[in-house]
């Protein structure tokens, strides 16, 4: 049986040709750490990270490549954007997000609270569509607001948020909106610029397609000045200075890269570019379209999250009567070859919102190496098991 992964909500796989080669290449060829010596081999590491950056740059339409903080993944990138915006903040600051967020979010902002006393405030979204109304968090807004956070697209619905107004109500109040767009990012189109987020983390083992333990912190310029670092340490530059340098974007990146795995992170968002994350996006539309129809309708089976394309992205969860999410994706696995995510995701305000907590859901997340014979596989899979 051939098995057909479907968790690309989790990590993306497989990954597009020439990664795998990159990634030994650097190893067996290179090896060295950029910016820690000055022989030809740690040019080199620099000169593939500085690669990395300018593709990942022009993937999302950033400034430039300075504005592009490589992280460890995007719960990573959140922390440093959250953390550095509040973590020096007044008892009773007010920071504003979604009842859809991943515990990315939330925890940071759970934490703060606890803490140094940060008042979280989570807005809740249509239970039907896991849709926010931007409006909601207009009127939310205090003067003590300090922080809107939004994630792009449910990691549990897949929910295409409208980040754009998020955006504009957060510019028109002077205050840093950060979005969550783990499950964006390669998958639909991003413009920073005109969308005119502020702060906006994601992963580069995602949608981007290359190897875990790589991510992404894009700060719009200046954002930093009112960014506070969160983890102090060498960078190989201004080595001179025993304080944190204050450049972009040395001032995020402490010690050595992941240089390994960026060497495959370059490769593969030079495959994305190259795809056009607008025919990307087609691909994805196409597939969600295909499941919603061929799992419509169906006696005992619950397929969650907006109907209409253009509110969603390729994550789908759903249920099916009287049967546990985790027994539902064994049953998957075992008799249809299906890799699916069971449970509650990280997002446990979000399964509140759609009325699955605390049981979850089971989840299936479509890539661009999806089939439209894997969709059908899938959506025949789940026919059968709700109908017995
Ligand atoms: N946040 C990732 C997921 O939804 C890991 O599976």
């Amino acid at each position: 049986m051939d098995r057909i992964y479907l968790d690309n909500s989790a990590t993306s796989f497989p990954k597009p040709p020439g990664v795998i080669e990159a990634i030994t290449a650097f190893v067996r060829d290179c090896g060295a750490s950029a910016g820690r010596g000055a022989y030809a081999e740690a040019r080199a590491c620099e000169t593939m990270i500085a690669t990395c950056r300018a593709r990942i740059a022009e993937l999302i339409n950033a400034e430039s490549p300075e504005r592009i903080v490589l992280a460890m993944n995007c719960s990573e990138g959140l922390s440093i954007a959250i953390r550095g915006l509040l973590n020096t903040a007044a008892r009773g600051t007010h920071a504003i997000a979604t009842a859809m967020e991943h515990n990315s979010v939330l925890r940071p902002l759970n934490a703060l609270k606890e803490q140094i006393g940060v008042d979280p405030e989570f807005i809740p979204c249509d239970p039907a569509s896991g849709l926010v109304d931007p409006d909601d968090i207009r009127r939310a807004i205090r003067p003590e607001t300090k922080l809107i956070a939004c994630v792009h697209v449910s990691n549990v619905t897949g929910t295409l948020q409208p980040i754009a107004d998020v955006a504009r109500i957060a510019r028109e109040h002077d205050i840093p909106c950060v979005v969550d767009a783990a499950q964006s990012a390669g998958h639909v189109e991003i413009d920073v610029q005109a969308l005119g987020v502020d702060l906006l983390a994601f992963p580069g083992h995602k949608g981007l397609l290359g190897p875990l333990g790589t991510g992404v912190l894009y700060v719009r310029p200046d954002v930093e000045e009112r960014l506070a670092t969160m983890k102090e340490g060498g960078t190989g530059t201004i080595s001179e200075q025993a304080v944190q340098p204050q450049t972009m974007p040395d001032k995020y990146e402490i010690g050595s890269h992941n240089a390994v795995g960026l060497a495959g992170l370059s490769e593969s968002v030079a495959w994305v570019l190259n795809r056009g994350a607008a025919a990307i996006r087609e691909h994805d539309v196409g597939l969600c379209g295909a499941f919603m129809e061929l799992t419509a309708g169906v006696d005992g089976l619950t397929v969650y999250g907006p109907r209409d394309i253009e509110h969603r992205a390729g994550v789908f969860s759903v249920n099916v009567d009287r049967m546990a999410p985790g027994a539902l994706a064994d049953r998957l696995e075992s008799q249809y070859g299906l890799l699916t995510r069971p449970g509650v995701h990280c997002a446990p305000l979000a399964h509140e919102t759609i009325g699955t907590h605390p049981d979850g859901t089971c989840r299936l997340s479509f890539g661009p190496m999806t089939t439209e014979s894997d969709i059908e596989t899938a959506a025949s899979a789940l026919r059968e098991i709700a109908s017995r």
